[in-house]
């Protein structure tokens, strides 16, 4: 294994055109945070980039819809996710944006290198052009009928409705998104980077010497690479982006996917150029052999960061290439596909506010049910019983109970350790080898296990404390019980160091309450790190329990958002066949007033009326009880078919006729009335 000097650890720039959600945290930022500060924990230098992507498609159609400038929409996103990870502790060296002077420069210089040098190919194709607006269009700005279905509004890329991909050519009558006009098509001239003249470069890279990438990673390469690779454009008709810096390329600007990541380049410049004495120079982190690079991605990613972003820097010739690219899988939420677009999701500034100072609980679930290598669900009742019954039942209980003991018994003070008996030895062991299978777990980027074995660290404390009760040996045997609770604190101390990475907060607070000053992974396993004598803070809990209400209000919320979104897309039944008046007039609809409503015992659904038709009384049985408290109805003027014929149900109730009411998208009904009164009797026509 070769050794590195520097560890360059970047995670996927998000798109600046809507807040982060769990979604973006479980799959790329926790994992890369982790990783970050475990690295840092243990001494290592390593630079930790993030940034927001601010160019693209996707935020110009924000625009116009918002009615406002694309730079204002990436100035509130990147300000609100800015400030998300910021709060839920993403442990950024730097994290900058695209649309920054430095980087529009930095990613123009290297279109111009790779330009000059002849890298890319110049081809004109037809692409489909407004001319109305002056503009060309993306394929997801271009709507017409779908080929297969025919749906009026499929996009160029995908129909919606019967899901095929698409290309706008197939489109019928293709017509602009945004402003409706027709298309036509018009020539334009672009410049691709040919990946098919890196093929075999990659093939050799990837598949024979990155064996070990994880198994979606190293699979979805392979698929790529056994389908051939095509050349790419990477410049794009839109006047949102970084502009072509060549002659004759007006209106024309860099592909997203070529600026996004020259971003972790320009950010890395920009925080080495402002603090060179903290960081170095750029390129001793892009530039040098001796350090290493990981991305932390999501795996709509994969393709971009193992093919076209190496073959853009292996193109430029002065840059390293990634060791690893750790992408995980999609994470689902409460069994549904997270979606921007249906409000699908769990905001990271919301959860905030509904959860304050639950950074670390969220941070845990997310990690213990990491996707990293199926799609997973987050489920509200997962994340109660993960904090229940792990953070504040092992974890939390134990510090708390050495803490509250340490208080009563020695006033704070940590006690001397005595003579050792095995059974105190062989937790001191346990926990150390627990220790080494923690490191292991990371250093192969499976943090999901790593957190595992960190709670088992945990575990081991909780049971040798239950075990040994000192709340019982502290009349029988003092001494003994000082041992007792020295080990309790110093492994106490160690679960600060070993949660560190995943759960800062609580470290945070529990280094504080130790006030340990030395705070070092290699000290894990030691137990000398509180020399006896020690003076402790006052004891806090570090998580509280989570009852079911809190749950409750977060499940009713999403329950909401599903109504919200099914009354959107609910459609009105199509009209029925015609019928002739004749048909319409032997039906006897009438206004009838209720006099009596009540439920029919043991039959759940069913209202029984009492109904004043104009001549005489009827009974009507209806299946709204779910509906209805039958008080609601007393004295309500009803329309109702009169000369249905009666109609007997299973316990001997006969209705004679029928009340007619609406059926609402949801199923829910509403019994319908007249708008003024008439008297009972009177016919509707
Ligand atoms: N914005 C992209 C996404 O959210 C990720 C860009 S990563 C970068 O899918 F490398 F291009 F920066
Ligand atoms: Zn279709």
């Amino acid at each position: 294994m070769k050794q590195y000097k520097r560890t360059l650890v970047t995670s996927a720039l998000p798109y600046a055109n809507g807040p982060v959600h769990i979604g973006h945290l479980a799959g790329v930022y926790v994992p890369a945070d982790i990783y970050a500060r475990y690295l840092r924990l243990k001494g290592q230098d390593v630079l930790f980039v993030g940034g927001s992507d601010e160019h693209g498609v996707p935020v110009t159609i924000r625009a116009r819809k918002e009615g406002c400038t694309p730079q204002d929409v990436v100035d509130r996103y990147h300000n609100i996710i800015k400030k998300s990870f910021e709060e839920f502790g993403i442990s950024f060296d730097v994290y900058s944006r695209t649309t920054s002077a430095i980087h529009h420069k930095f990613a123009a210089d290297f279109f111009r290198k790779l330009y000059d040098e002849g890298k890319f190919v110049e081809s004109e194709s037809e692409q489909y052009y407004d001319e109305q607006a002056g503009e060309f269009l993306t394929d997801r700005n271009i709507r017409g009928e779908c080929p297969r279905c025919h749906a009026p509004e499929a996009y160029g890329d995908q129909c919606e409705k019967c899901g095929s991909t698409l290309s706008p050519d197939e489109l019928i009558n293709p017509y602009n998104a945004v402003t409706g006009n027709p298309l036509v098509k018009k020539m334009t001239k672009h410049w691709y980077l040919p990946l098919d003249q890196y093929q075999q470069w990659l093939e050799q890279w990837i598949l024979n010497e990155h064996k070990e990438w994880r198994p979606n990673v190293y699979g979805q390469c392979k698929s790529w690479l056994d389908g051939g690779l095509k050349p790419r454009a990477v410049t794009r008709d839109l006047n949102w982006g970084i502009p072509v810096p060549v002659e004759g390329a007006e209106g024309k600007v860099l592909y997203v996917w070529f600026d996004a990541p020259i971003g972790y380049i320009s950010n890395t410049k920009e925080l080495c150029d402002a603090n060179p004495d903290k960081y170095g120079q750029w390129q001793q982190w892009w530039q040098d052999e001796d350090c290493r690079m990981i991305h932390f991605i999501g795996k709509d990613n994969i393709v971009f960061h193992c093919i076209v972003f190496p073959s853009m820097l292996k193109a430029h010739g002065d840059y390293i290439l990634p060791d690893n690219v750790p992408s995980n899988e999609f994470l689902n939420l409460e069994g549904d596909k997270i979606s921007t677009s249906r409000n699908w999701a769990v905001w990271l500034n919301e959860y905030l506010e509904d959860m304050p100072g639950k950074q670390d609980v969220l941070r845990y679930v997310l990690t213990a049910n990491a996707p990293e290598t199926k799609d997973n669900d987050f489920t509200w009742k997962d994340y109660q019983a993960r904090n229940n019954n792990e953070l504040v039942a092992v974890y939390g209980n134990f510090v708390n109970r050495a803490l509250q003991l340490t208080k009563k018994y020695y006033n704070g003070l940590v006690p001397q350790c005595g003579e050792l008996t095995d059974y105190d030895k062989a937790t001191i062991d346990e926990f150390k080898d627990v220790k080494q299978k923690v490191e292991a777990l990371l250093d192969q980027f499976k943090f999901r296990d790593a957190q595992k074995e960190a709670m088992n660290l945990a575990r081991i404390g909780n049971k040798y404390i239950a075990d040994e009760e000192p709340w019982k040996l502290i009349k029988t045997d003092p001494e003994r019980v000082k041992t007792i609770i020295n080990i309790s604190l110093q492994l106490t101390a160690n679960l600060a160091i070993a949660f560190e990475p995943f759960l800062p907060f609580s470290s945070k607070k529990l280094r504080e309450m130790l006030c340990m000053d030395s705070f070092r992974w290699e000290e894990l396993g030691s137990m000398g790190l509180l020399p006896a004598g020690k003076q402790l803070g006052e004891p806090e809990l570090l998580f509280q329990k989570i009852e079911d209400d809190v749950i409750q209000s977060q499940l009713d919320k999403l329950e909401a958002t599903k109504k919200a979104n099914e009354a959107e897309t609910w459609h009105a039944q199509p009209v029925k066949e015609n019928i002739q008046f004749d048909d319409f007039q032997k039906l006897d609809i009438r206004v009838g007033k209720v006099l009596e409503c009540e439920r029919v015992p043991k039959m759940k659904k069913l209202l029984r009326f009492l109904i004043d038709d104009g001549l005489q009384k009827r009974t009507i049985v209806s299946g709204i009880a779910q509906w209805y408290e039958p008080e609601q109805l007393l004295g309500k003027e009803v329309l109702f078919i009169a000369n249905l014929a009666p109609r007997e149900f299973k316990n001997g109730l006969v209705s004679e006729g029928m009340i007619l009411s609406a059926e609402d998208w949801d199923g829910t009904i509403s019994v319908t009335t007249v708008e003024h009164e008439v008297k009972p009797g009177s016919t509707v026509c």
